[in-house]
């Protein structure tokens, strides 16, 4: 391989930048990304025919490079893949933790493989092994637990099931990030405009290995093809630079043998007079793939001028190859460079969302129920409805769903609450409305969907708009139900005064009817991910959880009523 060979592998670029489709072969680009779920085809969502047409064109313009290497695709499938219109979105990963089951986990993304595979996709930038400490963090939904105990079994299972027991032909590459801490910055450390994401892991050595470390020895076990690096940094050592952690720790310590990329234009954040330098300093840290927006010709001339005038050593840049061409192997990419179409039917499937709708009964974490809980399945009683998420599947889904921040409204194809509710409830007397009075209510709401940092919350208030419209659903009913969705606990203190029982929904996904079904008798499973704080100003969970720091938590890590 000619060196500018060599620095082409080493980049990933996203697919709305790239400015010439024979850029691909010409600078033998290594791999591309549909990041943040955006860039479907033509920039629109597109279906996962479109997808797969799209990625297909991509391959064979990269493998009219001179040596014809096939190009790793990766996008955010994070809770299914959510860029694709029809694919079938699961609850957030908090929701998958409050399940505790590594095997629903397991099943689950195993039809999240299949639909990436089949939208010609052939990298899921997941398992993310955060292990969020403060909830007001706006990436606290993407972690399974604040317990790295869960958080290991669960990435672990999730890394097997994307890949199979090694990597093979039939594998899509699972990515753990975002090593290491991302979960454990600080309230405040961070940037510009974020508050904690992005911020300074300030918690020691000790918590860092026993808490935020620990996951990636599942998943380098469990034999984890790529780990992407986090954008924070630990005492305030950006990591993406940070050698003793990425080579000494991971590659070193752990043994991990795939490549490490980082994260999206996260090298442009690293101290240094311009790219090159920058470039130099995270490939020598240990990156051995650099994800890129505009810029992929300056991070190929940088690594091609780091080793040119020394700043890079040759040998670094060999191994970087040798790992990333070594997945491509074992993938079976250079045999079958593109997506198996069959699996492309089956996108969106009825027994994929069958999978889906267990996921969210499973995932539902009962707080409070005085009895009202479980709704008689027939009689002639009325059920009124209300709220801002009873009939918006954009909030049902949460970020990383249709888009990078997510959406409104009917975004793709799912069911709402207020449709669960209609199926289930068709002849059986009970009658549905969202006007007037009603035996029972039913509020259905909580935030609005956000990503990375659009998320940190300065508290974790309800808002007023929420509080308003619970309040009106139960004062038109005898009895009411409150259905949370969020991607953490939020202050509902108040709340739970004005109703008879609480449900934790979190961010469920396209299969609302996995809720109405643990309301209608099927029960509750599910138990608290992280600590319930009991104030809107809460702190560090790990210190509710405690008792220390903010004080008790409203409820405990792991509180659920089940089955009622
Ligand atoms: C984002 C996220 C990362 C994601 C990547 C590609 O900024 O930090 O989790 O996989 O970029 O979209």
């Amino acid at each position: 391989m000619t060196l500018g060979e060599k620095a082409g592998q080493m980049i990933q670029l996203q697919n709305a930048f790239l400015e010439d489709e024979q850029d691909l072969g010409r600078l033998g680009i290594g791999a591309m990304l549909s990041g943040g779920d955006d860039g479907g085809p033509m920039g629109k969502r597109g279906t996962a025919a479109e997808w797969a047409g799209m990625v297909e064109g991509y391959q064979r313009a990269a493998m009219r490079s001179r040596l014809r290497i096939p190009l790793l695709y990766g996008a955010d499938a994070v809770h299914g893949m959510s860029g694709v219109k029809g694919a079938v979105i699961f609850p957030h990963r908090i929701g998958m933790g409050a399940t505790r089951d590594a095997g629903l986990v397991a099943r689950a993304e195993r039809v999240t493989r299949d639909e990436v595979l089949g939208s010609g996709v052939n990298w899921n930038f997941t398992p993310c092994l955060c292990v969020p400490r403060d909830v007001r963090w706006g990436r606290t939904y993407e972690g399974y637990a604040q317990d790295p105990a869960v958080v290991g079994k669960l990435g672990a299972a999730s890394v097997k099931a994307t890949q199979g027991e090694r990597l093979w032909r039939g594998s899509v590459l699972a990515t753990a990030k975002h090593f290491v801490g991302d979960g454990a910055t600080a309230y405040g450390s961070a940037e510009g405009d974020k508050i904690i994401d992005q911020g300074d892991v300030r918690v020691g050595e000790k918590e860092l290995r026993d808490v935020h470390l620990a996951p990636y020895r599942e998943a380098v076990e469990a034999g984890v093809g790529s780990v992407m690096a986090s954008y924070s940094s630990v005492d305030g050592v950006k990591t993406h630079g940070d050698k003793k952690l990425i080579s000494g720790v991971l590659k070193g310590e752990l043994g991990f043998k795939g490549f490490v990329v980082s994260d999206y234009d996260a090298v442009q954040q690293l101290p240094g007079n311009g790219l090159p330098e920058q470039v130099a300093r995270a490939v020598n840290a240990g990156i051995d793939m650099v994800m890129v927006s505009k810029d992929y010709r300056g991070v190929r001339d940088a690594i091609v001028g780091g080793v040119k005038d020394g700043s890079i050593p040759e040998k670094r840049v060999d191994d970087a190859v040798r790992r990333i061409l070594s997945v491509k192997e074992r993938m079976g990419l250079f045999e079958q460079p593109v997506a198996d179409r069959k699996l492309t039917r089956a996108v969106g499937s009825a027994g994929h969302r069958k999978v889906a709708r267990e996921a969210v009964r499973r995932s539902q974490v009962l707080l409070e129920n005085d009895g009202v809980l479980p709704l008689k399945k027939r009689g002639s009683y009325r059920i009124v409805v209300g709220g801002n998420g009873a009939d918006d599947l954009g909030r049902q889904l949460g970020g990383w769903s249709m888009g990078w921040q997510g959406g409104k409204g009917d975004t793709t194809e799912g069911t709402t609450f207020l449709e669960a509710l209609r199926k289930a409830t068709r002849g059986t007397g009970i009658e549905v409305v969202t006007k007037g009075r009603g035996d029972v209510g039913i509020w259905v709401g909580g935030e609005k969907p956000y990503a990375e940092w659009f998320g940190d919350a300065k508290d974790l208030s309800l808002g007023a708009e929420n509080e308003r419209d619970l309040a009106g659903v139960c004062e038109r009913a005898e009895k009411c139900v409150g259905v949370l969705y969020s991607g953490r606990p939020l202050a509902v203190g108040e709340q739970l005064k004005q109703t008879d029982a609480f449900v934790a929904s979190w961010l469920p996904g396209t299969e609302g009817q996995g809720i109405t079904d643990a309301l209608f008798g099927a029960g509750f499973s599910g138990r608290l991910p992280v600590a319930w704080p009991r104030t809107a100003a809460a702190g560090p969970v790990a210190q509710a959880q405690a008792g220390t720091g903010e004080g008790e938590p409203l409820f405990k890590y792991g509180h659920g009523r089940q089955p009622y």
